[in-house]
């Protein structure tokens, strides 16, 4: 960034739907990246405008209001604050965090629909579309899916497959369901105003296939290329929609329709930098329409056609602005080998994370950077999450910074010692400490920002070498002023290393500032072996990072099954109904209420359970194939149905005389019948 053309940057982050509460693929798909980024700009003094905010219209946010059974403004201003809080609460830095229901944005979406609308740039078309009658309204987005045309993808919505993320109008659908009553819509003629995008196809080519063909990454010009190279070709899209909530359309002839979702959503970068200059009391236009500010959107890879087609095509049509410099979309994470689901309730939220893990944002944010889907789809998993917190964190970055602390306050009283006489080891060091800084913001500039974090723990890694081999513990004995440059020399590593970890790490960077009192610093002093000079006093080592047991991973991993069961059970159908039968057929059951007296395991069997009963009409000896369900213990001394009449049976040399009734679960579980209170032993069921 030496010889930038910039003076400015803007950075988006895509605003997320205020539809619920946010997950760990939210950070690592764009909140996390874009922080890092941004923290490493303003730790170089550049001007940054950072900007976010909820998305709160759109067909997420209404289906989630119809399942609730509230308004979609309830919906949105739960949501809205509480992912407020949780980007907060992970340090996600930005400078504004605004909403799309606000009226600078209604304003501003719709001011840049009307310019495009006087110049003449949309298609007024009246179409036929698809439209519930049982519900009464047009189906527009998610309100109707279908079989998408380009992958097969079954659950693709009526705008988009987030399959493959091509953009679809409903009518490409196959198959198309309504989402209100699962019913096939039918056809209906509605007026819109669709945005000719195949007009844009060679200005979208050259601008993305040939000038950033280098710069941008390859997952984001393989979707672009595929789109801008298809035969058929960019379609028209509809930029407005049949529904009642959103940001009406400001022409005359619309009333009843909103812009698209996908129309307003992007400009709320723009108005939540408008929102954010008008309270700091500067000009936010510098920010998106001079030509040396550099924008970038941080986004996830089902945003890529709004952020490198539509957009860009708004913005370029309406003439005024910049357009992205760069796109870096992030691919999937999922989540011990499953796809990430709100509605199955398969994720780590965030607010939970840290209600377990208070004051461990910093472990989240390394796990989610060190594996980050950067060019594939990724999984997280809470053993890698405990093993990369307990053998790099732990091990390697909180253990080199809390040597080199502890050995000085140990030696020196902790005062930082002066530089003697270089050896070798040291002179090496001290180019290290030169190097890296450099290498990590090159790969931060190419948004490689997991190559970026593996060479800061690199950095942590020459120091716990330069340590091992120097041994100051050993020398201390016969020459302290020798000592005193080791620990000299590790003590600038780890003040080196808090400046180059602090977009990755910002809590953990400002245990580490406190320590050495160098608030202040940025990253221009990084590269330096003499940040902390002869002298100055060092605090007491902070705890940085602590092991995490298995117990802790464990119960994390048994929460998500137990969600994925209940999950499972709320979806299962019950079995289907057994042929009909007589009166005569159910009065040869003869069921009662028997105690059951011992329990005890079959010898080389891991089903059966060898059970003694008290039947009322004397003991009976059952074997019941629950091993696998019950201990003995869960069933000595209970009171269960039993049908007492079937014909005995032999099995492993031992006779069965009757069987055990229990009811089974959607999930195969098997659960005990008992009576609601104590009855007596051979009481008949009918
Ligand atoms: N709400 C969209 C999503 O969660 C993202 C909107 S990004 C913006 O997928 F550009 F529209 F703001
Ligand atoms: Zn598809």
């Amino acid at each position: 960034m030496k010889n930038s053309k910039f003076n400015r940057y803007t950075i988006t982050a895509a605003l997320p739907y205020a539809n619920g509460p946010l997950h760990i693929g939210h950070l690592a798909g764009c909140y996390i990246p874009s922080d890092i980024y941004v923290r490493y700009l303003r730790s170089l003094g550049k001007d940054v405008a950072f900007v976010c905010g909820s998305d709160e219209h759109g067909v997420a946010i209404t289906l989630k209001a119809k399942k609730e059974g509230i308004t979609p403004q309830e919906v949105v201003d739960r949501y809205h604050e509480l992912m407020k809080k949780s980007f907060e609460d992970f340090g996600i830095s930005f400078n504004h965090y605004s909403r799309t229901s606000s009226k600078i944005h209604h304003e501003t979406a719709a001011g840049i629909f009307r310019n495009l609308y006087d110049k003449g740039e949309f298609l007024e078309q009246t179409t036929e579309q698809y439209y519930d009658e049982e519900a009464g309204q047009f189906l527009a987005d998610r309100y109707i899916e279908g079989t998408c045309p380009k992958c097969g993808n079954e659950n693709a919505y009526g705008d988009q497959c987030e399959k493959c993320g091509s953009s679809l109008s409903p009518t490409d659908l196959i198959n198309p369901k309504s989402k209100l009553s699962g019913n096939t819509p039918i056809l209906k003629e509605t007026k819109h105003w669709f945005l000719d995008l195949a007009h844009y196809t060679d200005f979208l080519k050259n601008w993305i296939l040939i000038e950033h063909e280098k710069d941008w990454k390859n997952n984001v010009l393989g979707q672009c290329r595929s789109w801008l190279e298809a035969g058929e070709g960019l379609q028209a899209r509809s930029m407005t929609r049949d529904l009642d909530w959103g940001i009406p359309v400001p022409v005359e002839g619309a009333e009843g329709k909103v812009l698209y979702v996908w129309f307003d959503a992007p400009i709320g970068y723009i108005s939540s930098t408008k929102e954010w200059a008008a309270e700091k009391g500067i000009d936010w236009e510098p920010y998106w329409k001079s030509k040396d500010t550099k924008l970038v959107h941080f986004i996830g890879k089902d945003n890529i056609v709004f952020h490198c087609i539509t957009f860009p095509a708004i913005l370029k049509t309406h003439g005024e602005f910049i357009l992205p410099d760069n796109v870096p979309a992030n691919e999937f994470l999922n989540l011990e080998g499953d796809k990430i689901s709100t509605s199955r309730n398969w994720a780590v939220w965030l607010h939970e994370y840290l209600e377990e893990f208070p004051d461990k944002q910093d472990v989240l944010r390394y796990v989610l950077t060190a594996n980050a889907p950067e060019t594939k789809d990724n999984d997280f998993t809470w053993k890698d999450f405990q093993s990369r917190n307990n053998s790099e964190l732990v091990a390697i970055f909180g253990n080199f910074v809390n040597r080199a602390v502890v050995l000085t306050h140990k030696f020196f009283d902790g005062k930082v010692p002066a530089l003697g006489e270089l050896n070798d080891l040291d002179r090496e060091a001290l180019q290290q400490i030169k190097d890296f800084p450099e290498k990590i913001a090159a790969s931060i500039e190419r948004y490689r920002f997991r190559e970026a974090l593996s060479i800061v723990m690199d950095f942590a890694r020459t120091g716990n070498k330069y340590l091992a081999e120097t041994e100051p513990w050993k020398t201390i004995k016969a020459d302290k002023e020798r000592t005193g440059t080791i620990l000299n020399i590790a003590l600038n590593i780890a003040a080196n290393l808090a400046i180059v970890a602090e977009p990755f790490l910002p809590y953990t960077a400002a245990k580490i500032y406190g320590m050495f009192n160098m608030e202040g610093l940025v990253w221009k002093d990084a590269g330096n072996a003499d940040l902390l000079v002869t002298g100055i006093n060092v605090n007491p080592a902070a705890l940085l990072f602590e092991k995490i047991e298995d117990n802790v991973v464990e119960a994390q991993v048994n929460k998500l099954l137990e969600s994925k069961k209940q999950n499972e059970l709320a979806n299962a159908v019950a079995a289907p109904m057994k042929e009909i039968i007589s009166y005569d057929d159910f009065a040869k059951l003869d069921m009662r209420v028997v105690k059951v007296l011992t329990a005890e395991p079959m010898p080389k069997s891991k089903k059966l359970l060898r059970l003694t009963v008290d039947t009322g009409l004397g003991n009976k000896t059952v074997l019941s194939g629950v091993a696998e369900h019950f201990k003995p213990e869960d069933l000595i001394g209970k009171q269960v149905v039993m049908l007492i009449n079937l014909a005995p049976r032999k099995m492993m040399g031992v006779d069965s005389e009757g069987m055990i009734l229990m009811a089974e679960d959607r999930d195969g579980s098997l659960k005990l019948l008992h009576p609601n209170t104590s009855t007596s032993n051979g009481s008949t069921i009918s």
